[in-house]
């Protein structure tokens, strides 16, 4: 059985606004990395709080762990199963200290002493942020500060995590530090990562891309066939990665290349073969 299930949702802000997200189906396996990539305002956000609960469908049905998010009173199950981790670090942390930071939800849940600081020191380790469990969350780099942010998520033991936009503040170095540890939790952890962004290179790690646009879905698939569609990508508001682009303008030149190069070092490859063709 998959761990979530949106089945035809659709969400209105207002009675009388548009639809936000429009009949929307899709299902996340168990252990899956999946990319949500849209446009500003094609519905991203919104669909992040439908699956965590924070909002109900104005239609159609989502399923978190077998939990409907219209039955009231299993929301707080809902958001124990998949926690989620916003764009801003400095609105997501507040205590002074790290290890309080990360302690906070588990305290709210009236878990026991001990197992709090058992928790608190695995999350910390898991995010590569043992050694700062004493300091000040405002003393930290904007990679540490969202580090803290996921450890905090993490020490509530949830089986999906929601990252909405969580590397969009940072700089190249804190995007890096962020996606390596969310890649291990996922790897090595088996925690489902829907990870919402409009960074391709990013996107291009997932195992599955969605493509949303004006709030419906436009397409699903791997990276690479999902990258090939240029033109879909280009019609919701989206880049398409500069190797991709770059391999279609030489295929139109007359350079016969795949059309699904991603990386720098996918290019390379195909290019030495032309010339050792030559
Ligand atoms: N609180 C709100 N009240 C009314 N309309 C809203 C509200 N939040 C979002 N919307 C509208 O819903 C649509 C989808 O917004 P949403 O925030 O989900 O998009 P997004 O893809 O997350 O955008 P961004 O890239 O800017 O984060 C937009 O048209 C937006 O204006
Ligand atoms: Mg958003």
């Amino acid at each position: 059985m998959s761990i979530i299930a949106v089945s035809d949702v659709s969400y209105k802000y207002r009675e009388d606004a548009g639809e936000a997200v429009k009949n929307v189906s899709f299902e996340v396996e168990e252990g899956e990395f999946l990319a949500i990539l849209g446009a500003n305002g094609s519905g991203k956000s919104t669909l992040a709080k439908l699956i965590n609960a924070l909002f109900v469908p104005t239609s159609g049905s989502v399923t978190v762990c077998g939990i409907d998010t219209r039955d009231e009173s299993r929301v707080w199950d809902v958001r124990a199963a998949c926690g989620m981790v916003f764009q801003n670090p400095d609105n997501q942390l507040v205590a002074t200290i790290v290890e309080e930071d990360v302690a906070f939800g588990l305290e709210n849940l009236g878990v026991a002493p001990d197992e709090i600081r058992r928790r608190v020191t695995e999350a910390l380790d898991a995010v590569g942020m043992g050694e700062f469990g004493k300091s000040a969350p405002h003393m930290l780099s904007g990679g540490q500060k969202q580090r803290v942010a996921i450890a905090g998520v993490l020490a509530m033991k949830p089986r999906v995590i929601v990252f909405d936009e969580s590397t969009a503040m940072l700089d190249p170095v804190g995007r890096a530090e962020v996606m390596n540890v969310v890649r291990r939790l996922n790897r090595e952890a088996g925690i489902t990562v829907l990870w919402i962004t409009h960074f391709m290179d990013e996107a291009a790690q997932a195992d599955r891309i969605l493509v949303i646009d004006g709030g419906s879905l436009k397409a699903c698939g791997a990276p690479r066939d999902i990258f090939r569609q240029t033109a879909l990508l280009r019609e919701a508001g989206l880049d398409v990665p500069e190797m991709t682009a770059l391999a279609q303008a030489l295929r139109a030149g007359g350079l016969c290349l795949p059309d699904d190069i991603l990386t720098v070092d996918e290019m390379v490859v195909e290019l030495c073969r032309l010339k050792s063709k030559t």
